[in-house]
C-alpha cells in the first residue's frame, strides 16, 4: 500500500475505538486519507479528538452491518482503495449472553464487508482478529496453526473472530491479525471486562491495592498499542500479494509473556503505589497461560514489536496521569 504519488483513501472501521483511534492517527500521518466508521457501541467521541480537525480525516456514524457501507463510501470517496476493519463486538461478557448478535456483527458483517471490498477492487483488508480464536489450546507458544475448525472455543467473541479470520485469510485482498493482551493510551479502565494493564494503572494512580484474581501466576502476551499499529500498515502492505497467503492470520504479539503478579508489582513501582495488592477469587473462565509465536508474521513482514513492556507501561501511565489531571481541572 504506497501512498507516494497520490492520495490513498482507507476506511477504519471501529475509529472510536481504543486500537482504530491510534491507526487513523498513524494513517493521517502518513498521509492517507481516512474514512473513520463508528457506530459508539463501545467506541468512544473523546478517542476521536485529535482526528476531528485533519483536513483528511471524515467520520460517519453508522454501523458495520448496513448493507453497501463500502459501495456508499467509495461513491464519496473515489481514492478508497483499503479497510482495516476493527468494529466489534469486544466484550467476551457480552458475548456469552447474546451470541447470535455477536455472530452477525463479528463475523457476518466482516464476511459482508470482505465481499465488498473485493468487489470494489480494493487493495487491501486487514481485519482484527483475536488471540480468542485459540479457545482453550494449550500447547505454547500459541502457533497459528493451532487454531483450527477443532478448536474449543471459550466464547461466541472467540467463534465469531475465528470465523472471520479464516474467510479474511482465503481472501485475495484479505489478511487476517491475531492480537494478543493489546495495552497502551486510551484503553478504558472503567469497565469490570476492562484490559488488566488499565485497571492496575488506574488503581495505581488512587494509591489502592492492585486486584489479583487467582495466585497472579497466570501469565499473557502483552503488546503496546503502537506496534499493533505498525503491524496493521505492515499487513495491508502484504495483501494481494503470495506472502499475504501462507500462515495468514498472523500473531501480533511480544512472543513473551508476563505473570499478572510481575505486572502488579511493576505497575506499583513505576507509580509509587504503596497500597500493594488485594488477592481476589479467580476469574471463573479464565485461561491460564498466553504467549504467541511471533515469527510467522516477522518472517513475511519483517515486523517485530519496539515497545518493552517497561517502555509501554510508561507511556501508559504518564498518559493515564495527564488525562486524570486534565479532568480534575475547574
Ligand atoms: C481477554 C478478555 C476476556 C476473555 C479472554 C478470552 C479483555 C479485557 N478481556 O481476557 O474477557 O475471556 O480475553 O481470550 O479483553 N486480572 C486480574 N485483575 C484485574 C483484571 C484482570 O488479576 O483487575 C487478570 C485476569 O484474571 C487475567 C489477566 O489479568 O488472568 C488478564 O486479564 P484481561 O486483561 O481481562 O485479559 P484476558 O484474560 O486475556
Amino acid at each position: 500500500m504506497k501512498n507516494r504519488d497520490r492520495k490513498i483513501g482507507c476506511v477504519v472501521t471501529g475509529a472510536a475505538g481504543f486500537v482504530g483511534s491510534h491507526l487513523a492517527e498513524r494513517l493521517l500521518s502518513e498521509n492517507y486519507r481516512v474514512i473513520g466508521v463508528d457506530n459508539f457501541f463501545s467506541g468512544r467521541k473523546e478517542n476521536l479528538t485529535a482526528l476531528w480537525k485533519h483536513p483528511d480525516f471524515s467520520f460517519h456514524e453508522r454501523s458495520v452491518t448496513e448493507a453497501g457501507l463500502l459501495g456508499d463510501l467509495k461513491a464519496q470517496y473515489p481514492d478508497l482503495e483499503c479497510c482495516f476493519h476493527l468494529a466489534a463486538i469486544v466484550s467476551v461478557p457480552y458475548s456469552v449472553d447474546h451470541p447470535e448478535t455477536t455472530m452477525e456483527v463479528n463475523c457476518q458483517a466482516a464476511v459482508n464487508l470482505l465481499g465488498e471490498a473485493d468487489h470494489l477492487g480494493f487493495g487491501a483488508f486487514v481485519f482484527a482478529g483475536s488471540s480468542a480464536e485459540y479457545g482453550g489450546e494449550q500447547r505454547l507458544p500459541l502457533k497459528e496453526e493451532y487454531a483450527t475448525e477443532h478448536t474449543r472455543h471459550l466464547s461466541a467473541y472467540g467463534r465469531s473472530k475465528y470465523l472471520a479470520s479464516r474467510e479474511v485469510a482465503e481472501r485475495r485482498c484479505g489478511v487476517a491479525l491475531r492480537c494478543f493482551n493489546i495495552y497502551g493510551p486510551r484503553q478504558d479502565p472503567t469497565s469490570p471486562y476492562s484490559g488488566v494493564i488499565s485497571r492496575f494503572v488506574a488503581l495505581a494512580l488512587q494509591q489502592q491495592p492492585l486486584t489479583i484474581f487467582g495466585d497472579g501466576l497466570q501469565t499473557r502476551d502483552f503488546i503496546y498499542v503502537s506496534d499493533v499499529v505498525e503491524a496493521y500498515l505492515r499487513a495491508a502492505s502484504l495483501c494481494g500479494k503470495a506472502t499475504g497467503g501462507g500462515k495468514n492470520p498472523y500473531n501480533i504479539g511480544m512472543g513473551k509473556s508476563t505473570t499478572i503478579l510481575e505486572l502488579a508489582e511493576t505497575i506499583n513501582g513505576l507509580v509509587e503505589n504503596h497500597a500493594g495488592l488485594a488477592i481476589c477469587p479467580e476469574r471463573p473462565g479464565d485461561i491460564r497461560f498466553s504467549e504467541a509465536s511471533v515469527d510467522a508474521f516477522h518472517k513475511v513482514a519483517g515486523w517485530e514489536p519496539r515497545v518493552s513492556l517497561l517502555e509501554g507501561l510508561r507511556k501508559t501511565i504518564a498518559w493515564a496521569r495527564a488525562s486524570q489531571e486534565a479532568s480534575s481541572q475547574p
